[in-house]
């Protein structure tokens, strides 16, 4: 027999974990529907939802059927939505010209959703990437070997009006121009909408769990040429100062919300950035978080439910306020 072994503690802290009760008081992180902004994709026509190959549960939905997912989020608690469009290649060339159509997918979704659920909030990306036949978020200058910062500003500003005129709540320019939160709040102002927020993607890092969504969106197109690297716009994974100081400069040029980009692998990029403004930080779980978790549930490795909840409990605990997630129904209908 071994003899009792008794420590003299005057701290326990598993007293606190005792039982659920107990559990339940002293839980510091919760997430609530309110939390989450849920990212759809549109195409045009009248097709039936089309599931993303890599992002299951995740459809391409015609206008009819994304308002009617935006009345169901509403109805779940979630307040929000960003709409990304799936264009038909055709209308893709070099310089994106399709982003600014009056009568393009993306303008004709927001009035539609707009007109059908008014009380959602609706963010609009504000990139050229699902334009441009080489995928990039920019338009090219005279070398064809690099994005061109300040004439993409100059469309970016005009596509930025453009939503709002169709009734978009937060423009989210995520395309890590320079300059480019500044111009856009001046030309939104101009044009009189200083109602409309921008929620800016100021820390996007160059990351390679991009890649579902590219397939979504259809702009992989440059995978295997010279143009495929975003790097010389979009952050590098390994800086952390370069990060807080793009949120800086955000911030200064009129940013309402800072987002920081993926999420789950820059958790303490959110910290950073939480610390050092007084807005709304929000975060982006990617398409590549996303599929991961589910390739594993698949395989049979991860349970899917626990780890989602995991993933984005731990977005929010970093110090995210807002989490854009393709989880976001699913997850307001569990909590
Ligand atoms: C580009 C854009 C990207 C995402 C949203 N807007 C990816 C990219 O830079 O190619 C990615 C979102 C995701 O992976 O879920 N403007």
């Amino acid at each position: 027999m071994s003899e009792a072994f008794k420590l003299d503690l005057t701290q326990r802290p598993r007293r606190l974990r005792r039982t659920a009760s107990l559990r339940a008081m002293t839980e510091e992180t919760i997430l609530r529907p309110a939390d989450f902004i849920a990212p759809l994709f549109v195409v045009d026509g009248k097709a039936k939802p089309e599931e993303i190959k890599s992002m299951p549960g995740v459809f391409r939905l015609c206008i009819a059927d994304l308002v009617k997912e935006c009345r169901a989020l509403l109805k779940l608690g979630v307040p929000a939505v960003a709409l990304f469009p799936k264009l038909d290649p055709r209308l893709k060339d070099s310089e994106g010209t399709e982003a600014l159509n009056e009568d393009t997918l993306i303008l004709r979704a927001v009035r539609a959703v707009k007109a059908a659920v008014p009380e959602i909030t609706i963010l609009t990306d504000v990139a050229l990437d699902p334009y441009t036949s080489h995928g990039h978020d920019g338009v090219l200058n005279a070398a064809q070997d690099d994005v061109e910062n300040d004439r993409t500003v100059g469309i970016l500003c005009k596509m930025a009006v453009m939503q709002a005129r169709a009734g978009v709540d937060l423009v989210a320019p995520s395309d890590m121009m320079d300059g480019r939160v500044g111009a856009i709040r001046r030309a939104l102002d101009a044009a009189g909408y200083t109602g409309t927020g921008i929620v800016a993607y100021s820390a996007k890092f160059n990351s390679g769990y991009y890649g579902p969504f590219r397939d979504a969106v259809g702009s992989a197109q440059a995978a295997g040429t010279r143009l495929l690297s975003k790097a010389t716009y979009q952050l590098n994974p390994a800086n952390r100062r370069e990060a807080i100081n793009e949120a800086i400069l955000d911030e200064a040029e009129g940013a309402d919300i800072l987002m920081v980009k993926p999420a789950g692998m820059y958790l303490d990029i959110i910290r950073d950035v939480r610390e050092i403004t007084r807005k709304p930080v929000a975060a982006y779980q990617i398409s590549g978080e996303y599929a991961q978790i589910h390739a594993a549930a698949r395989l049979g490795w991860l349970d899917l439910a626990r780890c989602r909840h995991e993933s984005l409990l731990a977005i929010k605990r970093a110090g995210a306020d807002l989490i854009l997630t393709y989880f976001a129904k699913e997850m307001a209908a569990a909590l």
